[in-house]
C-alpha cells in the first residue's frame, strides 16, 4: 500500500446532485486517515490559478443533502491549451499534491486524462444527470434529475388534464436521450423523441396522439430531448396535427438542482472511498465507475471516446405500453 499524504478535488463541467455528497465522503474518509484534502475551486480553472482550499470535516457538515458543489464549478477553456495545462501540473506539484481527483462529466474526464499525460495522477468520478458516459453504467446526478423531471410532470399533468391539452415537455441531456427516455417512461408519457432514434412525426407523435384522442384520452404528455430540435416547433406541430390545445414546458436548470436522492447519496459516498483508495493501491490514473451494478475502475485512459448506448429495450418498453386506454372523464 502506497502512502498518501495529501489530495486534491475538482468539480467540473455541469453541476449534477451528487457531487457534494462525494466531496463529503472524501473529506471524511480521508481525515480520518491522516490525508489532507484540498478543494481546488471551478474546476481545472482553479489549478491554473491555485484557487485552493483546504477541507476539514467542518466544511462538509451537512453535504449529503446538498445539491450542487461547494467547490463551484466550471467549464474551463483555457485547459484545451496544453501551456495552461502544464501551469496546473506546476500547480499540482507546488501543493504537494500526491494526486488530484476529478468530479465530472465527459469533458471533465478529457481534461483528466490530458492532466494525467502530465505526470499528475488523476481519479476520475463520473457525475452529470445526463448519464451518457460510455464507461460507466450510472453517473452521480441522473436519479436525482429524473425524480425532478417526474415531479414536475406529475404537475404538469394536473394542469393538462384540466384544460385538456397536450403537455409537451423539453427535458436535458445534451446529445443524449437516457434522461428523457427514463423519465419519460416512469412518467408514462404518450410519446419520447430521443436523439438516437429516427423520429417520423406522423407516425410516432402525431397518430398516436390521435389514437389515443379517438379513444377518449383528453390529455397527453410528450416528453423531447434537448437534443431532437426545439419543444417549442414540436409543440406548435402537434397542435396544428392534432388540433389539440398544446401548451410548453422547457423544464431547463431546475433539472440540475435539489437534495440528491438516496441513489445519488450513497453511490457518491461508495465512489469517494473507492478513489481514495485506488490512490493507496498502486501510480495508475483511473476511473472509479459502475460495473455490473456495483463500484468497479477502469484504466482513465480508456474511458475517452465510449459512446453510452440508448436502452433500446428500455425504448421499446416504452413505446409498446399502451397509454390510450385511459378515458379521462
Ligand atoms: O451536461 C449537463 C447539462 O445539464 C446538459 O444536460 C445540458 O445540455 C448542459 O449541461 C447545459 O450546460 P450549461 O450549464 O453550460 O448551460
Amino acid at each position: 500500500m502506497k502512502t498518501i499524504k495529501r489530495i486534491g478535488v475538482l468539480t467540473s463541467g455541469g453541476d449534477a446532485p451528487g457531487m457534494n455528497p462525494v466531496i463529503r465522503a472524501i473529506v471524511r474518509t480521508a481525515v480520518a486517515e491522516g490525508i489532507s484534502v484540498i478543494g481546488i475551486k471551478r474546476g481545472y480553472a482553479g489549478l491554473i490559478n491555485g484557487d485552493v482550499q483546504e477541507l476539514k470535516n467542518a466544511d462538509v457538515d451537512g453535504l449529503t443533502l446538498k445539491g450542487g458543489t461547494i467547490l463551484y464549478t466550471a467549464r474551463c477553456d483555457e485547459f484545451l491549451q496544453p501551456e495552461y495545462r502544464e501551469k496546473a501540473a506546476k500547480t499540482c506539484k507546488y501543493l504537494g499534491l500526491d494526486g488530484i481527483i476529478a468530479i465530472g462529466g465527459d469533458g471533465t474526464f478529457k481534461g483528466a486524462v490530458e492532466l494525467s499525460k502530465l505526470g499528475v495522477q488523476v481519479v476520475g468520478i463520473p457525475a452529470t444527470i445526463d448519464n451518457d458516459m460510455g464507461c460507466t453504467e450510472y453517473t452521480l446526478g441522473f436519479d436525482t434529475a429524473c425524480n425532478t423531471i417526474l415531479d414536475a410532470i406529475d404537475k404538469l399533468r394536473d394542469t393538462g388534464q384540466s384544460h385538456e391539452r397536450v403537455s409537451v415537455v423539453e427535458v436535458m441531456g445534451r446529445h443524449a436521450g437516457h434522461l428523457a427516455l427514463y423519465s419519460g417512461i416512469a412518467a408514462g408519457a404518450t410519446a419520447v423523441l430521443l436523439p438516437e432514434q429516427d423520429v417520423d412525426f406522423e407516425h410516432d407523435v402525431a397518430d398516436v396522439i390521435r389514437r389515443g384522442a379517438i379513444r377518449g384520452r383528453r390529455h397527453h404528455i410528450v416528453v423531447i430531448a434537448e437534443g431532437v430540435g426545439h419543444a417549442t416547433d414540436y409543440c406548435r406541430r402537434i397542435e396544428e396535427a392534432t388540433g389539440i390545445e398544446s401548451r410548453v414546458t422547457v423544464l431547463g436548470y431546475i433539472q440540475r438542482g435539489g437534495v440528491p436522492s438516496a441513489r445519488d447519496r450513497a453511490t457518491g459516498a461508495q465512489m469517494g472511498v473507492r478513489a481514495l483508495d485506488i490512490f493507496k493501491e498502486g501510480d495508475e490514473s483511473k476511473a472509479v465507475i459502475v460495473k455490473g451494478g456495483v463500484i468497479d475502475d477502469m484504466p482513465l485512459s480508456d474511458t475517452t471516446d465510449m459512446k453510452r448506448a440508448l436502452d433500446q429495450t428500455m425504448f421499446e418498453s416504452c413505446n409498446r405500453i399502451d397509454t390510450s386506454w385511459y378515458w379521462d372523464k
